[in-house]
Formats: C-alpha cells, sequence, structure tokens
C-alpha cells in the first residue's frame, strides 16, 4: 500500500484517485500521524501532498521506505531530507506519470487493487463481522446507501432490514423507485414509512434554513428509531461512508461521521456496532462495486441529492403546493438534461423554486405567478463548481415545458453563478 501523507488542500484526494486508478491501494493520512500509525500501515511508498511547511518527524526517513513529494512548494522536502520533489500547482497526465515510475518502478509494485475482489472480500468480511446478528439500514435512494445495503444484504441476506423515510420531500417518483428497486429487484427487506404529514407539520411557518434544514434531520432521526425500536435484536447499523468522510472526519483514527454526509444523519449514540463496508473506497470506486452487484446504471450515476431534499429547493416556508411546483419543473429539467445527453457531464441539476412572484401574460391575459430557478453545475467533489454552460436551445426547451406543464409558473431563470461563492445548494 501506499500512504499520502496530507499537508493540506485538495491535492491529496486526487493523487488518492490517482493511485487507485492505478490499481494500488493507497491511504490518506494527517501529516502528523505518529511514527507508530504509519509503520503499522506498513507503506510500500509515501507520497507527500499539499504545502509542507511545518518540520518533518525526520523519523519517516529512517525507515527506509521509498518517498515522493508533489508541489512546486516542497522544495524544502528535498533540500532537507534529500526527498524527490517533482513540479506542478495542477495535476495533468505529467502527474499520472509521475506517480505510476513512483508506484512501479520505484516501488516495484504491481496493479492489484480490483472491485471484484474487492466485492468478493467485503462479503466475506461482512460475514465475518455480523455473524448471525441482525443488521438496520437507513436508505435514501442515493448512491452511497445503496450501495452499502445491496453488498451487506449479499452477505447476510434477511437478517438486514432496510428503513425508508418518505418525509415528502423526494423527487417526483422517487420513492415509488425506490420501493420497487430494493423489493422486487433484490428481494430485500423493506420498511418504508410515510411521513410526509409528519415532516410537512413539523415545518409548517418555517422560513429559516437553518432551522429547516434541523428539523428534517432531526424527524429523520425520530422516525428511523421508533421503526427500530419495533424490530427485535437488532446489533448492527450499515452506513454508507465513504472515504472522502472518512478523511474530512480526520482519517480513519476518527471514527465520527460528519452527519452531512449520512442519510440526514443517523443516531449517533445507539447501541449498534457500525458496518461501514464502504468506508475505503472514493466515489467512483463505489459506483464500479455497485455495477458489479447489478444495481443500474441509472442508479449508480444518479446525481448527489441532498440529505434535506427538496426542503432546501423550496426557499422560505415549505407547502405541498411548492413543493409541487418545484418537483414538476425538476422533474421536466432532468427529463430534457437527459435527452439532451449531458446527463453524464453535468455534476448536478436541478430546480429551486425561490417564492418570488412575477407579472406575466398568459392568453392575453395578465398573470402573477411563481419564478422557477434552475441551477446545474460541474463539480469534482462539490467543495467547488462551475456553472455548466448548458446550449441555450435545451435550455429554451425546459423554460418552455415548464412554463407550459407546471402550473401557477410564469418565468425561468438559470443561474449562472459559480461556488464560491455561492454555494450549489441556494439554502
Ligand atoms: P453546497 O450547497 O454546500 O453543497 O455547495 C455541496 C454538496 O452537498 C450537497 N448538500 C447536502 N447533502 N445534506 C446532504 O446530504 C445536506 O444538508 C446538504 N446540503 C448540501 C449538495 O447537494 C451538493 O452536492
Amino acid at each position: 500500500m501506499i500512504l499520502i501523507l496530507d499537508f493540506g488542500g485538495k491535492c491529496s484526494r486526487i493523487v488518492g484517485r490517482i493511485v487507485r486508478e492505478s490499481k494500488v491501494y493507497c491511504e490518506i493520512l494527517p501529516h502528523n500521524v505518529s511514527i507508530d500509525r504509519i509503520k503499522e500501515k506498513n507503506p510500500q511508498g509515501i507520497i507527500f501532498t499539499g504545502e509542507v511547511k511545518e518540520e518533518v518527524n525526520e523519523e519517516i526517513f529512517d525507515l527506509g521506505i521509498k518517498a515522493i513529494g508533489l508541489g512546486s512548494k516542497n522544495k524544502a522536502l528535498n533540500e532537507k531530507y534529500g526527498v524527490k520533489v517533482y513540479e506542478n500547482e495542477t495535476y495533468t497526465d505529467d502527474t499520472k506519470k509521475i506517480i505510476n515510475d513512483f508506484l512501479f518502478e520505484e516501488c516495484n509494485l504491481k496493479p492489484y487493487w480490483d472491485m471484484k475482489e474487492f466485492v468478493d472480500r467485503s462479503i466475506k468480511e461482512i460475514k465475518e463481522q455480523v455473524g448471525d446478528g441482525k443488521a438496520i439500514c437507513g436508505l435514501s435512494g442515493g448512491v452511497d446507501s445503496s450501495v452499502a445495503a445491496v453488498l451487506v444484504h449479499e452477505a447476510i441476506g434477511d437478517n438486514l432490514t432496510c428503513v425508508f423515510v418518505d418525509h415528502g420531500l423526494l423527487r417526483k417518483n422517487e420513492a415509488e423507485e425506490v420501493e420497487t428497486f430494493f423489493r422486487e429487484k433484490f428481494n430485500m427487506n423493506l420498511i418504508k414509512v410515510d411521513a410526509r404529514e409528519r415532516f410537512l407539520n413539523k415545518l409548517k411557518g418555517i422560513t429559516d434554513p437553518e432551522q429547516k434544514r434541523k428539523i428534517i434531520g432531526e424527524e429523520f432521526i425520530r422516525v428511523f428509531e421508533e421503526e427500530q425500536s419495533k424490530l427485535e435484536g437488532i446489533g448492527y447499523l450499515v452506513q454508507g461512508t465513504i472515504y472522502p468522510d472518512v478523511i474530512e472526519s480526520g482519517g480513519d483514527e476518527n471514527q465520527v461521521v460528519k452527519s452531512h454526509h449520512n442519510v440526514g444523519g443517523l443516531p449517533e449514540d445507539v447501541n449498534f456496532e457500525l458496518v461501514e463496508p464502504l468506508r475505503q473506497l472514493f466515489k467512483d470506486e463505489v459506483r464500479e462495486v455497485g455495477t458489479i452487484l447489478g444495481i443500474p446504471e441509472e442508479a449508480v450515476h444518479r446525481q448527489p441529492f441532498p440529505g434535506p431534499g427538496l426542503g432546501v429547493r423550496v426557499l422560505g416556508e415549505i407547502t405541498e403546493e411548492k413543493l409541487d411546483i418545484v418537483r414538476e419543473a425538476d422533474y421536466i429539467f432532468r427529463d430534457e438534461i437527459k435527452k439532451a445527453g449531458l446527463d453524464k457531464e453535468i455534476w448536478q441539476y436541478f430546480a429551486i423554486l425561490p417564492g418570488i412572484r412575477s407579472v406575466g401574460v398568459s392568453a392575453g391575459k395578465r398573470t402573477y405567478n411563481y419564478t422557477v430557478a434552475l441551477r446545474a453545475i460541474y463539480s469534482i467533489d462539490g467543495m467547488t463548481a462551475q456553472w455548466a454552460k448548458i446550449p441555450l436551445e435545451v435550455l429554451e426547451k425546459i423554460s418552455d415545458r415548464i412554463v407550459n406543464e407546471v402550473e401557477h409558473v410564469n418565468r425561468v431563470v438559470y443561474d449562472i453563478t459559480n461556488k464560491p461563492p455561492a454555494t450549489i445548494e441556494w439554502e
């Protein structure tokens, strides 16, 4: 394995993905990790990434492990410690070559990290961990929780129960699709909870975005706990935590799971042992595992969708009428993006209801109706984003369809702001 010692910035992840794409397993650890931890990992090579500003623990160089540094600001690594350092601020094919030369020539590694093998090994490990125990999994319909659930189901079958909470903030047809998919295709134990009214009632009159998020997250936990308490003998909680979540929460020393990345934030204080089969995987690897397990392409390549769902896309107070509008507009947007063949290249695309109304004209009569906003972005990991340059004729078609097919809408606008300074979601 290769150890990437991260001195900050995003490049450690890019390097990590390049190493994994080259079929070599790697882990990213913070630069100040203890020497014992490094020894425990027993890496065949070390890559320093980020800007090495502080002193490096010199004991690392006594371990006799091959090392390189990436990044032009890391000259000190070479001057002080004799580590070979390469160029660049941006990651190009050259970077890939440098990394490949390091892996296969200097460290003498062979490509071995393979997702088929991962699936077999993971099923074995889950069987060992859970044995005859019973597990529960919260499904959101998202890629990570779906792949984790199917993988665990392969290992323990009917001893896994999945809970899917329909909070009424999902996209058009989504609840039905999730249900059909898990029940019919994978024959899994699935409890679907229709909590739509309950969430709407809780959200009545609430306009503050953070308060909305908090209510949705808390209510989700309540519903999940209620369902779980009806089941007997559950000892394990399956989570779709993936490697970027692990890195963000400080590497594998720190088992805290960021609630942002979970299904609305599952209970943290329950007495379950966690089963997190995807903890080692990057998103593209999770997708590959999903495909190997027979999950259909459209589910595996599903765009990210926030836990609070349409709740953060209806700005201000959430009402059923507003949800219906945003849901229909979003459906048309997705349909046309797919028809235009742009669904793979655009990272995320969705409709927002900003809650403003404006004057329009329809069949010679004045209207006073809602404006729908469209947001589509290119991104790699959601940390930064560029607005997507959708062809104007596609935008025109989408706009025409929305104002013609969605009631109470007479205007469509397109968001042309990058992140930063805007965020991807509007709330
Ligand atoms: P922002 O809006 O922060 O979004 O630029 C970055 C990415 O995260 C998603 N997102 C969320 N995901 N719970 C989630 O699970 C949330 O509360 C949440 N808020 C934003 C967003 O869709 C984008 O992919």
